[in-house]
């Protein structure tokens, strides 16, 4: 089917054509007409480890990989088969505020028992994933997720692709079950609830066999709840394609560690060089010392020349911010947290003290305001180009999300950044962001530590 349909596509190109017709009836390839959230065991540890209760889609986590072409239209049916409501967020994809997912904010949470139909056109090719999105900290947290990759036009110059998912869960080590709470009020006011139990693609010990020379697109997704993987590569030839789903212009070498916050992804390309016999690695780095998050056996040998470094992956549509100089100007400062300096902040329309908050179980503010409320961070009219300055006072990283568009960093030098949808904010730091308001609705912006953002670290955008 895949070869249909670039060849079609190929030959639509030569001769001027609008493929159209096919896409849609091909869209639906990689995509299950239902995901059905609901509970369900998993080998998450060795043999002989218990099966782990998790919720996941269709009965796994991460749930079925969704993967389409890019410009064609998705479509499936949500069904909630758990005893909560719940809804699901398609983050990254640049598509209508209807669909994007939020459980209060775009839509109602969709009740036990019943569905919910997600339909929209995949305007960007890229490595993007789909989540729960009410209650997240704890759905999220369970294994509603999974990957949502959109294919470029033409395949790159790639011997393989591989999506790797990275999470961490907390496990009570005899039962093998996901340990509360949920909600915890340290894990909430310090760095987020991080697991004791690290995977990739739900194995401890993931492994894929490579032969040396051959070059894999890995498709790294951090769906951990809090964990900030820093991460480096073994044994292979490695650059860095896109963040968040967003073609870099130049490929960048990789070298030291690369940090991987909570929601954010990045293609990698490598090329194994490692010999016969021996073992690649996707590693973790902590405390200097390093971990592998994946394992890589070289078993044999691609009969091909080295190749040259990768050509980049042709961008997207729609990768400019606009025009900085008559951007409209937002401020957002971050407080809250263990060993933060925040006294009083308003929550749900009351002044109170740190420790009534805390008493709420909530602990982080945007500009003395605790969590979502009727009013937006900034209004917003379509095509209008917005500045942001985050400043973090408070003792946490935060790693911002912003739905339905992707901003850049405006560097201190006055250059751009990436294009990106989630940015990793360290304790103390100011960051700017420029983004095109060029999608209409309510957007949410929000800490990705999931733990941040149920005690305070969410606000929104609206764009007219
Ligand atoms: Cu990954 Cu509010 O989203
Ligand atoms: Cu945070």
């Amino acid at each position: 089917m895949h070869i249909t349909r670039r060849a079609f596509l190929k030959s639509g190109a030569m001769a001027g054509l609008v493929p159209f017709a096919p896409k849609t009836l091909l869209a639906q390839e990689g995509v299950p007409p239902e995901l059905a959230a609901r509970k369900a065991m998993l080998q998450l540890g060795p043999d002989g480890f218990p099966q782990t209760e998790i919720w996941g889609y269709n009965g796994t986590a991460p749930g079925p990989e969704l993967r389409m072409g890019q410009g064609s239209v998705f479509q499936t049916r949500l069904l909630n088969e758990l005893d909560e409501p719940t809804s699901v967020h398609w983050h990254g994809l640049r598509i209508d505020n209807a669909m994007d997912g939020v459980t209060g904010l775009t839509q109602d949470g969709v009740a036990p028992g019943d569905g919910f139909d997600y339909s929209f056109t995949a305007p960007d090719a890229g490595t993007f994933w789909y989540h729960a999105h009410a209650r997240s900290f704890e759905q999220v947290g369970r294994g509603l997720y999974g990957a949502f990759i959109v294919d470029e036009a033409e395949r790159p110059d790639i011997d393989r692709d591989e999506v790797l998912i990275l999470d961490d869960w907390r496990l009570n080590p005899e039962s093998g079950q996901i340990a509360g709470p949920f909600a915890g009020t340290h894990d909430r006011s310090h760095a987020g609830r991080l697991g004791n139990f690290i995977t990739t693609n739900s194995a401890a010990n993931y492994t894929s066999n490579v032969k040396k020379g051959e070059r894999l697109r890995l498709r790294l997704i951090n769906a951990a709840n809090d964990r900030i993987f820093s991460l480096a590569v073994a044994g292979f030839d490695g650059w860095i394609m896109a963040y968040d789903g967003m073609p870099l212009t130049n490929p960048e070498k990789l070298e030291g560690p690369l940090y991987l916050a909570p929601g954010q992804r990045v293609d990698l390309f490598v090329d194994v060089t490692a010999d016969e016999g021996e073992n690649a690695f996707l590693a973790r780095i902590e405390d200097k010392q390093g971990f592998a998050q994946a394992t890589f056996p070289v078993t044999g040998s691609a009969a091909r020349t080295p190749r040259a470094a990768p050509a980049p992956l042709p961008p997207n549509p729609n990768m400019s911010v606009g025009d900085l100089q008559s951007a409209m100007p937002i401020q957002l400062k971050m407080e809250g947290g263990a060993m933060g300096s925040l006294k009083t902040a308003v929550l749900d329309g009351k002044s109170m003290d740190m420790e009534q908050i805390a008493n709420a179980n909530q602990f982080w503010a945007f500009n003395g305001v605790v969590g979502l409320t009727d009013t937006p961070l900034a209004r917003l009219s379509r095509n209008e180009t917005a500045r942001m300055s985050i400043v973090n006072d408070t003792a946490f990283a935060h790693a911002m999300h912003l739905h339905g568009m992707h901003f850049r960093e405006v560097l201190a030098d006055g250059t751009l950044g990436p294009l990106r949808d989630t940015l990793l904010i360290f304790s103390g730091q100011t960051r700017d962001i420029a983004f095109l308001a060029h999608n209409p609705g309510k957007w949410l912006f929000h800490c990705h530590m999931l733990a941040h953002a149920a005690s305070g670290m969410t606000t929104w955008v609206d764009v007219a």
